[in-house]
């Protein structure tokens, strides 16, 4: 899809379909309707009186050019109440009128810029928005089928339109972020839908070496069982598909020490291991490499924004499968770091493949560390789909994360760090154990766990095992891998 920014009125502007607005529970045309409205002999104005035109976030009303207009077709986005639009409600409109030019077969769509002047809202947060939305929210997981059911339709353009001229530079570059996050999180989306047998972690190592290519990033594929790290190898004994560590690095800063590594959970398929999980849902764990995809598309982002910080990633792959040779509850593995991990459940593997991914981060010199992993359905439990866990060492991180992740629809919440839950990992016959025996406060154990390897080094865990997989429809976003918190990393990096 093209993305085009135009200096033009919305009723000299020639496309398929218009797309104005209008807010919950206001009696009066939002400004950019007015022109169109008389053009339309005072039509829009009729429906909103009549009630037909609510202004509910996202609902359409479609309506008919009577031929004054250059249009084929006018639909009118509901953005929700006034005092309650954020960049949120803007992606969700945005993300709403353009399912809509599928749906009627609209080869162009051109729209206003929505909320831009409203709660200091600037036209370059809100193009960005609408960018982002409408991007992310045509995403469909293209699939296997042979027969696409219903045949699929393209949107070929996208048009902000805009009258102000000393508006248009701001909004070209906003539309222009907006694409490129966006496709990013899409490109992550794509590896957490794709099933396991097609996303292996040697096929996922490859495709991040190829990314680290195109993005010229310094690359380096490990295989864990040559390089000690006996905990990941321990979640891979019972997989016929060999385990891989690999790492991304860009260098924004080469005269500082300071060193960012995004580390993300690779598990490509979990079923349990030996602890096997019902077959309910067990499908959803080829997401299990939400993580990883999240770093990769971060990754992949630094050479078009260039920040200027040094940045790792670093990405451990396996599958945690049952076999004759698979780890055993009550095993002990020897982590990277020398500690010694009591397996009390095998299903508690994401853990074990940070710790020695982990490790290796700081001895690549990472200052600074943040996890991404679909770690606990415990999290679940506590906090839905809505958003994901923080957990850490570093409040200051934390608080700006949180603060990030709210501006971006990413919110995150955060979950404490006990010493009570690092208690509760205490093996009696190795240093650590990597499940307690009750299971309560999985996430913050979970992280507490992770603690034990991370030491000193500022560190925030981000437990994405609510918020990375959707199995319905929500916002702008289709059911399945939702991108989390790939636009929320970015931002942060770009601005602390
Ligand atoms: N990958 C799962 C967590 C998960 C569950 C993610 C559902 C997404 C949806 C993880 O490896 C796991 O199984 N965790 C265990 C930990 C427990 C054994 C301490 C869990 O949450 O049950
Ligand atoms: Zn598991
Ligand atoms: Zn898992």
């Amino acid at each position: 899809m093209r993305i085009g920014v135009r200096c033009i009125s919305d009723i000299d502007v020639k496309s398929d379909l218009l797309v104005l607005n209008h807010y919950e529970g206001s009696k009066s045309l939002s400004e950019s309707a007015k022109a169109a409205d008389r053009a339309l002999n005072g039509m829009i104005s009729k429906l909103i009186k009549d009630g037909e035109i609510s202004g509910k976030l996202g609902k359409i009303t479609l309506i008919h050019n009577a031929g004054k207009l250059k249009v084929g077709k006018i639909a009118i986005v509901g953005l929700g109440k006034k005092e309650k639009l954020d960049l949120d409600a803007i992606r969700t409109a945005a993300s709403a009128a353009i399912n809509k030019a599928r749906e009627i077969k609209a080869k162009t769509l051109a729209t206003v810029i929505h909320g831009a002047g409203i709660g200091g809202l600037k036209a370059f947060e809100s193009s960005k928005a609408i960018v982002e939305g409408s991007v992310l929210g045509l995403y469909r997981f293209a699939g296997y089928a042979k027969e696409k059911d219903p045949p699929e339709f393209r949107v070929l353009e996208l048009i902000l339109i805009e009258c102000d001229r000393s508006k248009i530079k701001p909004i070209k570059a906003g539309a222009e972020l907006g694409r490129i996050i966006a496709e990013a999180e899409n490109h992550a989306r794509d590896l957490v839908n794709a099933p396991s047998n097609k996303m292996t972690p040697t096929g996922f190592a490859k495709l991040a070496g190829h990314i680290a290519k195109i993005n010229k990033l310094k690359f380096t594929s490990l295989d864990p069982k040559k390089e000690g790290m006996g905990a990941l190898c321990s979640v891979a004994k019972g997989s016929d598909e060999p385990p891989r560590l690999v790492a991304l690095e860009y260098r924004g800063n080469p005269k500082s020490k300071e060193k960012i590594a995004l580390i993300g959970k690779g598990i490509t398929f979990d079923s349990g291991g030996i602890s096997l999980k019902p077959s309910k849902n067990m499908e959803e764990m080829k997401a299990d490499m939400a993580g990883a995809a999240a770093v990769l598309g971060i990754m992949s982002l630094l050479s078009d924004f260039k920040p200027k910080k040094n940045v790792i990633g670093v990405i451990p792959l396996t599958e945690n499968m049952p076999s004759g040779h698979a780890t055993k509850p009550g095993d002990v593995a020897t982590s990277l770091s020398g500690y010694t991990i009591e397996v009390i459940n095998t299903d508690a593997e994401g853990r074990l493949i940070l710790a020695d991914a982990i490790t290796y981060a700081k001895r690549r010199g990472a200052t600074k560390m943040i996890d991404i992993a679909t770690l606990t359905g415990g999290c679940i439990v506590a906090l839905g789909d809505a958003a994901s866990g923080i957990i850490g060492n570093n409040d200051e991180m934390i608080g700006q994360l949180i603060k990030t992740g709210n501006q971006n629809g990413q919110k995150m919440w955060q979950l404490p760090l006990y010493d009570e839950y690092k208690d509760m990992m205490k093996s009696k016959i190795a240093d650590i154990k990597n499940s307690s025996e009750t299971g309560m406060a999985s996430p913050s154990t979970g992280a507490a766990f992770l603690s034990k390897f991370v030491g000193d080094t500022p560190w925030a865990h981000l437990d994405i095992a609510g918020t990375a997989y959707i199995t319905k429809h929500s916002k702008y976003l289709a059911e399945g891998a939702t991108g989390v918190p790939v636009r929320t990393i970015i931002e942060w990096l770009l601005n602390y």
